[in-house]
């Protein structure tokens, strides 16, 4: 089997796949969708990380291609739904970097309320400012957390630890931690909070979520931070609210145009806008997150590849069964349509296979079969259930 990672993994995943016996080839840069779908050629499992776009077209030319990992946590890089259909499962990492953001994001909250970048500009050019004016201790202020997952969690729980009040709001009804306080509304916590941070994925819902009308329902001299994805927030309207000293400052991990590269120059409306910390999405960059997402990702795509595993995919329905040693097993991704089941049960029946153990996830779109079967008749077992009209794609397991 072949794997090609690109955009410099960390290489902790190469020497994972090649001790399963994986070939692996591993690229420090991003592919154009032409080079791309040249690369895939013949290979099974491919690792990006959130600069390589993957749309239908990619699925559509790719045959040979079975899983996807992502190595990060956010997908929207990738056409889940295309990649379903084309019976590619896409798995990410999860946690890996959970603790770096949330890290960064209280470093930057006791930044901003002691206006550390802007004393440290100064500094830098020759301007010797000691005041105490505008600038605060943390202990006894209020954090809201907008988006209360691995993340937004996370940075509650490290946040009470140094003295704040917690207030939070998520669409999915979500269990508190500490003394965290949940909101019915975002508003709510906008009112209420000396910080807002944002810990949302990128969606429909979530896209510009912080406009002008938000912005401007945050307390007077508060801070925003943003460190989930660029289009959460109308930057032109947040430049608009720091100049209006509205809100007292901002931290901006990321933006609606990141660079492709290094070397690519960057611009926006929040450049030279007084303390206001703009980094260029370092949040989950650290070592140790590298480190975590290079070993996190290959295991989930080698069990998925090994013994059909979707623990944690992010599109195909989950399902996990041990694997008998003396055992073949089939699994199946087909279209969920009325009938599909039967016409794989006549299949088993008319062939005489015994099944030593069978499981099924569905969803709206696809059925994800496993079924374990004697050595002797599964391979004419496979052939039948790969040429029915509903099987999407069939695979079978020594
Ligand atoms: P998560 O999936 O654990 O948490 C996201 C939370 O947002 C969930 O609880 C979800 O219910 C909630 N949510 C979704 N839509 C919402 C809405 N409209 N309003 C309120 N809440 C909503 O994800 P995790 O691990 O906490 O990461 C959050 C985001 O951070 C990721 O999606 C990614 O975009 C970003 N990220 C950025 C990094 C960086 O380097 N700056 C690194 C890692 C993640």
């Amino acid at each position: 089997m072949n794997v090609l990672l690109l955009e410099n993994i960390h290489p902790l995943a190469k020497e994972i796949f090649e001790m399963e016996g994986f070939n692996v080839e591993l690229l420090s840069e991003s592919l154009s969708q032409d080079k791309l779908i040249e690369k895939l050629r013949g290979v099974q499992i491919l690792g990006i990380r959130s600069k390589t776009q993957i749309d239908e077209s990619i699925f559509k030319k790719s045959e040979s291609l079975l899983a996807l990992g992502c190595f990060c946590i956010g997908t929207n890089q990738v056409n889940l739904e295309a990649a379903k259909q084309r019976g590619v499962a896409v798995f990410n990492a999860p946690f890996g970097n959970t603790r770096s953001v949330a890290e960064m994001i209280i470093a930057e909250i006791i930044s901003l309320s002691r206006k550390l970048g802007q004393r440290n500009m100064e500094m830098h050019t020759k301007t010797w400012k000691k005041t105490a004016e505008s600038c605060y201790e943390i202990r006894g202020k209020t954090i809201g957390i907008i988006g209360y997952g691995n993340i937004g969690t996370q940075v509650g729980t490290m946040a009470e630890s140094l003295g704040m009040h917690v207030l939070f709001y998520d669409i999915v009804p979500k269990l508190p931690r500490g003394n965290a306080r949940n909101c019915n509304t975002i508003n709510e916590v906008l009112k209420n909070s000396d910080f807002v941070t944002l810990h949302v994925p990128a969606t429909p819902q979530t896209r510009l979520m912080m406009s002008e009308p938000q912005l401007l329902s945050m307390k007077a001299g508060s801070y925003l931070l943003n460190a989930s994805r660029g289009n959460v927030v109308d930057v032109a309207a947040l430049a608009k609210a720091i100049k209006s000293k509205h809100l007292a400052g901002a931290a901006v991990d990321v933006f609606p145009n990141e660079p492709e590269q290094n070397t690519n120059s960057f611009s926006s409306d929040l450049q030279g806008l007084p303390n206001v910390i703009l980094t260029p999405h370092i949040g989950g960059g650290t070592e140790e997150a590298q480190s975590n997402i290079g070993q996190e990702v290959p295991v989930t795509l080698i069990r998925y590849i090994k013994n059909g595993s979707t623990n944690h995919s992010v599109n195909f329905p989950e399902v996990d069964l041990p694997k008998a040693a003396n055992r073949h097993r089939i699994l199946n991704i087909h279209k969920n349509v009325p009938g599909v089941l039967s016409e794989i049960n006549r299949i088993i029946s008319e062939l005489g296979a015994n099944i030593e153990a069978e499981a099924l996830a569905t969803d709206n779109e696809i059925g994800y079969l496993l079924l374990d079967t004697d050595k002797a008749i599964s391979q004419e077992v496979k052939t039948a259930i790969e040429s029915l009209k509903t099987s999407i794609k069939t695979r079978i397991l020594g």
